[in-house]
């Protein structure tokens, strides 16, 4: 009686899967027919569909993708992606998406550190922001509206060719999309001066999970709240941004200067966190740390510092020596240009031309990220520990980013919009490996190594919460649970390091506009209806 009990239970078990399996593919089918008729309906181009029989489906998915290692290790592929030319096609692929039931992914840049925008544990598709991507800039008032798939680089060169004098403060890298990078904040070289991406938006237009299009007005405060640092993908799509430019001085002052273990590396990088958030700020001191080769074929750190005055260099060098002469700049490290030609200097191209930053092909390597804000000095004996896990590693493979806070940011309340990490923290902490793809059967041994330090550094940063940057996703820090409803208590896990107290009015928000949660990942706002 209970063997055939038993195989009773595994049939039933087995029916089950088939029919879901059909079902599923029955879904998929008709999704695919839904998204035709629609777009037919708006009298809109089919080509815009890629499934993977379509030759350009595997171009489509890989370009924009920067960290292979998510795509590597786990996740199914889309099986559709679509790339939107107008709004009526992001409407329509709501509505099938809902009818079906089938997750919808929205991507823009593509740089997500997890892979959040193109991978997924169900079955999905991406709206991909690739052609949505124009710029308009009004050099009368000062701002300019932004289609959420444009890369920095594109905004950066726009702004360049409008005005010498106009610029925005976002991150260093020109191939981050606009979309998920002013949706979780967007720091840059400055932020000191002028805050992050996120503080300059004015206004939106967003699709919401019934497929409406709005504008600041018509979102409401709440919202637009929300969308400024609250985080890619939980509160609906949003096609462009309106932004407040910033004005900047026709020539600014560039430099790295480079110190080792021998050149006092450990004591000026010490000293560098007494000065860099309090420094006057039109000057911002990022410091990088790497374990690198010597001359004489050791191994040392190599404490990088990149640095952006927004001035001449005759200003530059009094601040530097009343404030930080530990660090021996003189006039011939600097290099005076425009603020244009910095962005190209600090993406790692310098001497190329301007054309570099409209490049959105990029160069995608295997790594894993994490973050920290410190708000006490590391004492110098912390700093030789850290570079002792720097040393475990191969030369160049890891690396430790210190970018000051403090200037503006301080000035600028917790609660203003939901990126909350403002006045007490010196300095944000980017950790970073990354390995090769012939490298990558060992990951481990790097991921291991990263949590480590990580759980090491634990005594030196944040505490309660111990806070991390949400546009430096880290899955470690928690997530939603993949199927079924996630609770607030939950999702608090890892909402409160990156949002603090900001965590629960975007909850209440979410519950306003999306209490279904259609818009949902595994780091999206939860709505309150599922605590
Ligand atoms: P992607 O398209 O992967 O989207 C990220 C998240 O936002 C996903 O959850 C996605 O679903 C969602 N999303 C995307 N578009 C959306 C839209 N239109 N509407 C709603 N949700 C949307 N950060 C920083 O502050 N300063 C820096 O200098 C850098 N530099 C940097 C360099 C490199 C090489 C990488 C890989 C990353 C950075 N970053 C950074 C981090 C970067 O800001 C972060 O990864 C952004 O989320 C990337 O935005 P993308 O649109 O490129 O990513």
């Amino acid at each position: 009686m209970q063997i055939s009990g038993s195989i009773l239970t595994f049939s039933l078990f087995l029916a089950f899967i088939l029919i879901s399996r059909a079902s599923s593919a029955h879904n998929k089918n008709d999704f695919l027919e839904c998204l035709n008729l629609q777009f037919q309906k708006f009298n809109s181009e089919s080509d815009s569909i890629y499934t993977p029989q379509n030759a350009s489906y595997s171009s489509v998915l890989q370009s924009t993708i920067r960290n292979l290692r998510p795509a590597s290790n786990s996740g199914q592929r889309p099986f559709v992606i679509i790339t939107p030319e107008h709004e009526s096609q992001i409407q329509a692929a709501i509505y099938c998406s809902k009818k079906y039931g089938i997750q919808l992914k929205v991507r823009s840049g593509g740089h997500d550190y997890e892979g959040l925008s193109y991978i997924s544990q169900t079955p999905f598709f991406i709206v991909d922001m690739r052609n949505l991507r124009s710029i308009s800039i009004d050099t009368e008032k000062n701002t300019a509206w932004v289609q959420t798939g444009a890369t920095l680089g594109e905004l950066y060169y726009t702004i360049a060719e409008k005005s010498k004098t106009l610029a925005f403060t976002a991150g260093v890298c020109p191939t981050v999309g606009v979309g998920g990078h002013f949706s979780g904040g967007g720091y840059g070289m400055m932020s000191r001066k002028h805050g992050i991406a996120a503080d300059h938006i004015i206004d939106a237009k967003l699709i919401d999970a019934n497929g409406q299009i709005h504008d600041r007005e018509s979102m409401g405060e709440d919202l637009f709240w929300a969308i400024r640092g609250g985080g890619g993908t939980s509160f609906g799509i949003v096609v462009s941004f309106k932004v407040k430019l910033i004005v900047i001085p026709e020539t600014v002052t560039v430099f790295n200067v480079t110190r080792t273990l021998d050149q006092n590396a450990t004591q000026i990088v010490h000293r560098w966190q007494y000065v860099a958030h309090k420094i006057d700020e039109n000057l911002l001191l990022r410091l990088f740390l790497r374990s690198i080769s010597s001359s004489n074929g050791k191994r040392t750190i190599g404490a990088f510092f990149t640095s952006l005055y927004l001035g001449p260099v005759d200003d530059l060098l009094p601040i530097m020596q009343e404030k930080f002469p530990e660090l021996g700049l003189v006039k011939e490290d600097c290099t005076e240009m425009p603020w244009i030609e910095s962005t190209v200097f600090f993406a790692g191209f310098r001497g190329q031309s301007l054309d570099v930053l409209l490049n959105r092909t990029q160069v995608s390597v295997y790594f894993k990220g994490k973050s920290d804000y410190v708000k006490q000095p590391i004492p110098e004996y912390g700093l030789k520990s850290i570079w002792k896990f720097l040393n475990e590693e191969d030369v160049y493979r890891a690396e430790l980013q210190f970018s000051p806070y403090g200037g503006i940011i301080d000035d600028i309340s917790e609660s203003e919009i939901p990126f909350p990490h403002r006045s007490g923290n010196i300095f944000m902490i980017h950790y970073i490996v990354g390995w090769s793809e012939e490298e990558n059967a060992y990951s481990q041994r790097h991921i291991n190594w990263i949590r480590r330090l990580y759980s090491f550094m634990a005594r030196y940063v944040s505490k309660s919460p111990r806070e991390a940057y949400f546009n430096y996703r880290d899955l470690d820090i928690g997530m939603n649970k993949i199927k079924g409803n996630t609770s607030y208590k939950q999702a608090s896990v890892w909402g409160f390091k990156y949002f603090n107290n900001n965590f629960r009015r975007l909850v209440h928000i979410k519950n306003k506009v999306d209490p279904t949660n259609f818009f949902r990942n595994e780091q999206s706002i939860p709505p309150v209806s599922l605590w």
